[in-house]
Parts: C-alpha cells; sequence; structure tokens
C-alpha cells in the first residue's frame, strides 16, 4: 500500500468522524475537509518531521506496517476525542511553536488579541523610556501569553521583569519549557507556583513599579462546563471551569489585587456571557479608577482592561 492510499483512508474517515462532532456542527463541509487534511499534514509534520512538500513526494512509495499502525492509532485517540494538540503534543500561538501537554489549556487564537493589546500597550508607554515595569501572568499554563510577549519584546529597548504564576506545578513545568525551548537563555521570565497572586503577599514588593499584570483565568459557568463538546472536556477542568456563573476566579483575583498596594493594570480575557457582571463589579467599585472592556473582529467582548 502507498503513503497516499493509506492517507486518504484515514484522512477520508478523520472527516466522517470530524463531521459528527458537535463543535462542528456549523460548519460547512468544505471547511471540515480542510481542517481534516492539515490535521492529517500537523501529525505527519510532527512525527516524522515532513513538511506537506515532501509528503507530496513520498505520495506514491510504499507505507511501513509501524506508520500504518501509527496513523491507525490517531485515528482512534481523535475519536475517542483527544484533541489534536494533545497527540502532537504542540499548538501553534502566534506564529510560535508550544508545547502542551493534558496538565496545560490548549493555547486559542482569541488570545492572541490580549498578547496584542499589551504588546501595543507596552510598545507605547514603556519602549525607549528606561522606566521599570512589571510583567505578571496569572494562570498562566503552557506560557503562551507571557513567553509570546517576551518574544515580541526581544531586541528593544525595555526594562522588565516578568513573571509567571500558576497553581498547577505540571503546567508550570511546561510553560518553562516553552519559555526555555522559545526564548533561550535571554529568557527573563521566572515562573512561580501561586494561587492567584498569593506569591506577592510574601515578597517585599517595590510599590513604586507598575505592574501589568494579564490573566486568561477559567471563566466558563458550570452549566457551560457541563455542556461542553467532548473534545473540551479533555481539557483541564481546572482551566476551564471559573465557578458557578463563571466569573467567580477573576473575582477573587481582582479583590486580591484591590488589597494589594500596586500601582497596577489588569488585562483579563473573558467572554461575552459574564461581561455584565463584570462591568457591574468595576462601576461599582470605587478603588477601580478605569476601566474598558475590548471587542474582537466579531464585535464580541474578549477583553477587560483596567487600572487601579
Ligand atoms: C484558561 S487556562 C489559561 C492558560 C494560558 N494562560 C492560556 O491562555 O492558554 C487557566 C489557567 O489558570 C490556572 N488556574 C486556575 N485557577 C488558578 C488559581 N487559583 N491560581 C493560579 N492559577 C490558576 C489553571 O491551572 C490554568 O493553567
Amino acid at each position: 500500500m502507498t503513503w497516499k492510499t493509506y492517507l486518504n483512508k484515514i484522512t477520508a474517515e478523520l472527516i466522517e468522524y470530524l463531521e459528527n462532532d458537535i463543535q462542528y456542527l456549523r460548519t460547512p463541509a468544505s471547511k471540515i475537509r480542510q481542517i481534516g487534511r492539515r490535521e492529517i499534514e500537523l501529525l505527519i509534520e510532527s512525527y516524522k518531521k515532513w513538511k506537506p512538500e515532501k509528503l507530496i513526494l513520498k505520495g506514491n512509495t510504499k507505507i511501513s506496517h509501524s506508520d500504518q499502525a501509527k496513523l491507525t492509532d490517531f485515528l482512534k485517540k481523535r475519536r475517542q476525542g483527544i484533541p489534536l494538540a494533545y497527540i502532537t503534543g504542540q499548538q501553534e500561538f502566534y506564529g510560535l511553536s508550544f508545547r502542551v501537554n493534558k496538565n496545560t489549556l490548549i493555547p486559542r487564537p482569541e488570545t492572541e488579541i490580549l498578547v496584542e493589546y499589551v504588546h501595543n500597550l507596552v510598545l507605547k508607554r514603556f519602549h525607549n523610556s528606561n522606566r521599570r515595569f512589571m510583567l505578571i501572568d496569572v494562570g498562566t499554563g503552557s506560557g503562551c501569553i507571557l513567553v509570546t510577549l517576551a518574544k515580541l519584546f526581544t531586541g528593544l529597548k525595555l526594562n522588565y521583569r516578568a513573571i509567571g504564576a500558576d497553581q498547577s506545578e505540571k503546567a508550570l513545568k511546561v510553560a518553562s519549557f516553552n519559555a526555555k525551548k522559545i526564548l533561550r537563555e535571554t529568557s527573563k521570565i521566572g515562573f512561580v507556583k501561586s494561587s492567584f497572586l498569593d506569591f506577592l503577599n510574601k515578597r517585599r514588593n517595590n510599590q513604586d513599579i507598575p505592574c501589568l499584570i494579564t490573566a486568561n483565568l477559567p471563566y466558563l459557568s458550570r452549566k457551560e462546563y457541563k455542556n461542553l463538546s467532548g473534545e473540551v472536556s479533555n481539557e483541564p477542568r481546572e482551566a476551564l471551569l471559573g465557578g458557578r456563573t463563571g466569573c467567580e476566579k477573576i473575582l477573587v483575583l481582582l479583590s486580591q489585587l484591590l488589597k494589594l498596594k500596586l500601582k497596577a493594570e489588569i488585562f483579563l480575557e473573558i467572554s461575552p456571557t459574564i461581561y455584565l457582571r463584570l462591568k457591574k463589579y468595576c462601576a461599582l467599585n470605587k478603588k477601580i479608577s478605569n476601566f474598558r472592556f475590548i471587542q474582537d473582529l466579531n464585535k464580541r467582548i474578549r477583553l477587560l482592561h483596567l487600572s487601579i
């Protein structure tokens, strides 16, 4: 059997599975076919290190039994709802390749909005100014937000230190691996196991240094979590479930922050579902001096930027 014949068979079976997956119910068939083909390409790229061009060249050569077994196993795992990123162990985010595993959330494209927003703000406010600042990422997971920002800042005249915090030690290991792989020796990032900002309470902080805090904390409500499609529910519960209404974790972080005497701004990824609750909280809280919500291109509210 040739590579081409075997891949066609596996791709057709994968597409059939995707067509029945609840998350693709509203996706046009042509797009699902594209997704299926791309998944197979990414899989081959990750385990054979073959780019799609090489795959075409290999098309008419014989496929070994072990490669057939690998592809069959892949299909089996996908049919069990295991996401592609957990099978290949990597996910692209902002053009960078991040290691992921079952202990980390798979970075999502919508989180790139937060990265882009903070990147622009830092450039405007701190570039070439020699003003120091702290960058803290709460619930860092794979480290995708902080590592991407640090990568974007590489070579720029910026005076900052960065800390990634997560309550999950296993996630922190992955984040630290990604920082070393993507930033190499130049990494300015420290990682710390901490629930929310607990680690700041234990340190003596210089209160004059402005702190920029990013956080993509879990924000699904219990009901949303219960209704998740099979695939997403394979990701860590602690990375998805925000509490009864979805806002609970975010509110703990905000109340902790308001008690710390810091000059801080916070950038939170949020969903439209929790927007109104957060808006009310910000409007009623006198310690919050400024807040604004930012929409994505589809006019969905995705980000809350607030200053204290
Ligand atoms: C939605 S994931 C985001 C991961 C990553 N920042 C991203 O954008 O892909 C939320 C992360 O918050 C962490 N987390 C949940 N509760 C936390 C808490 N109380 N303190 C610190 N981290 C927490 C989870 O372990 C998980 O890694």
